[in-house]
């Protein structure tokens, strides 16, 4: 059990202030040099040649992941200076201090304690004088006892028929995960009941979702950490509408709606019944919730045991990041690499690439947790970062991949560096097909790494003047991250690589990971602009364009 002090003691703002800026360290001062006379002429045909064990050794496992790093243009002293730079921006005293609740969301004053969602039964911590897991477990059992009775036909819809269809009504972080998981976990998921994501305002989106639905048979479960975002409100209005218009009755709306959020307050005046509340806590970032209640769906959709194996690799990744030195904690050397290449290389995007049918959403997710998290160029010391951070995240599941955009990462101008991602073990066997599906992954690094030179391309008869545009000049790095079998579990070990790998990040760029203050001003502009669109006599006081493009909106069209 870990006893904290309580701290409702408000935290100055530069608590995590890096007093020495991230440049004058001397372990970014050697990786300058390091990169400068060395690493920017590594080969890794050279540096593979040189060392027959380094395919082995330069690998890592942990939580059931095993981390192929040997395809990066690093050597053994790249990674030695760069562990020594995460040791000298403190990163193991910052996940302690993440672990044990300290609030090192600076700009927000709070905790960061995704990791304590996932803690098993039985454990403790104390925060501020209150047991969280005892918390969190308190609310895991309560959603488990509503899947049951939701998956099991016991919960029934205003006119007594079984639950069919459950929608989830949420954004960002309270939309992504859930999606996310509900695709990676499909396999194991109760199919007579169909899971549907509304997202955007756009009101097609909601008339797309409820066209062929039955009201009798559909559950909504309205999703939003703060329960005052405008598209997620505007959605569950709609959709109450919807089912009331349905149904003809008011009373309907207290067995087809939940809601998930921190925030009762509001979601009883929307009338959610408070037994179909879930509630979870502000030190669960939106992007890091979904192994909190706004897992509901999910939990309906593969059953509460799966969710419980979901939050038990989550825990597996947490322990291990926690736990394992530098030199062999999975998350820390994926961070670590990340900013050897984002600020070394000047590589300004990051590919993540599954062969996985199931994980196809994984990137979309990736998205959100990678830069609503790191997208940011002021430091926690309130300076501008002297120094590049978060890099594009961007990728599609790996072999639709191959026959789009693979042709840039193969010779394009720009150096991506690439994740690939596969499993040993197919969900669905069919024929040879999982064996073409993995040594497409196998070949596409191998490519990216070896190419092919021009005196091979030669010897296979190619005309002089195409030779130059069938060489692959290779050397372009990836990360290969293979597990036995896509589960809940292996899900859960995934994601939370990539959220401390997005942690580890955030350390060295000496930024608040957890706040997204970046998303508030266009939020703010649209409020304005939706009451001049929807009443025309508003006076325009935008600039030139502004008032144009809405001018020749509210003409429909025409200026
Ligand atoms: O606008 C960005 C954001 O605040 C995300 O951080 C968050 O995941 C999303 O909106 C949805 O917020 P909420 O869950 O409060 O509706």
């Amino acid at each position: 059990m870990t006893t904290l002090p309580a701290s409702d003691i408000q935290l100055p703002l530069f608590i995590y202030a890096q007093r020495e800026p991230l440049t004058e360290k001397s372990a970014w001062v050697a990786l300058e040099e390091h990169h400068r006379d060395r690493a920017r002429h590594f080969q890794l045909e050279r540096l593979f040649a040189a060392n027959d064990k380094r395919g082995e050794t330069m690998t890592a496992e942990g939580a059931g992941v095993y981390l192929d790093y040997s395809k990066n243009l690093v050597t053994s002293e790249t990674m030695a200076l760069l562990m020594q730079l995460a040791r000298q921006c403190g990163l193991q005293d910052r996940i302690d201090a993440m672990f044990r609740g300290d609030k090192i969301n600076n700009t927000e004053g709070r905790s960061v304690l995704h990791t304590a969602l996932r803690r098993p039964a039985g454990d403790s911590l104390m925060v501020d004088g209150e047991d969280i897991v005892a918390q969190v477990q308190d609310v895991l059992g309560r959603m488990e006892q509503f899947a049951h009775r939701v998956r099991s036909g016991e919960w029934l819809g205003h006119t007594g028929r079984p639950i069919r269809h459950v929608v989830n009504i949420g954004i960002g972080g309270s939309d992504l995960g859930p999606m996310m998981a509900h695709e990676a976990l499909r396999f194991y998921s109760k199919r007579d009941i169909t899971m549907h994501f509304l997202s955007d305002v756009d009101g097609a989106a909601l008339q797309e979702t409820v066209r062929a639905l039955p009201a009798e048979q559909t559950l909504f479960i309205v999703c939003s950490k703060t329960f005052t975002t405008l598209e997620t409100i505007t959605n569950a209005h709609a959709a109450r509408q919807w089912l009331v218009s349905q149904l003809g009755d008011e009373r309907a709306v207290s067995r087809h709606f939940a809601g998930v959020t921190t925030n009762i307050e509001e979601a009883t005046r929307f009338g959610i019944d408070p037994d179909n509340m879930f509630g979870f806590w502000d030190w669960v970032g939106g992007r890091y919730s979904m192994t909190s209640a706004i897992g509901l769906s999910t939990m309906i959709a593969i059953g509460p045991d799966n969710f419980r194996e979901l939050l038990a690799g989550f825990h597996a990744m947490d322990e291990h990041f926690r736990t394992a030195p530098l030199e062999r904690n999975l998350p820390a050397i994926l961070g670590m690499l990340t900013v050897w290449y984002t600020n070394f290389f000047g590589a300004a995007s990051q590919a993540v690439l599954p062969y996985s049918q199931y994980l196809k959403r994984l990137p979309a997710y990736l998205q959100q947790l990678t830069m609503e998290s790191n997208g940011k160029h002021i430091t926690v010391n309130g300076e501008t970062a002297a120094y590049q951070t978060s890099p594009v995240y961007w990728g599609d599941n790996g072999i639709n991949g191959q026959h789009s955009f693979y042709q840039m990462l193969h010779q394009g101008t720009q150096l991506v560096p690439c994740d690939f991602i596969g499993f040993c073990q197919p969900l669905e066997q069919v024929g040879d097909q999982h064996e073409l599906l993995m040594a497409n992954m196998f070949a596409q690094s191998e490519a990216l790494a070896f190419g092919k030179k021009a005196a091979q391309v030669r010897e296979e008869g190619t005309p002089e003047e195409l030779v130059p545009h069938r060489v692959f000049d290779g050397n372009r790095p990836s990360n290969s991250m293979l597990v036995e079998k896509l589960t809940p579990h292996s899900l859960g070990a995934l994601v939370a690589l990539y959220e401390h790998s997005v942690f580890t990040q955030g350390v060295i760029w000496n930024i608040d990971s957890f706040d997204q203050w970046g998303v508030e001003l266009g939020k703010q502009l649209a409020k304005r602009t939706a009451r001049q669109l929807i009443d025309h006599s508003q006076p325009l006081h935008h600039d030139s364009s502004t008032n144009a493009l809405i001018r020749r909106f509210r003409g429909g069209g025409e200026q």
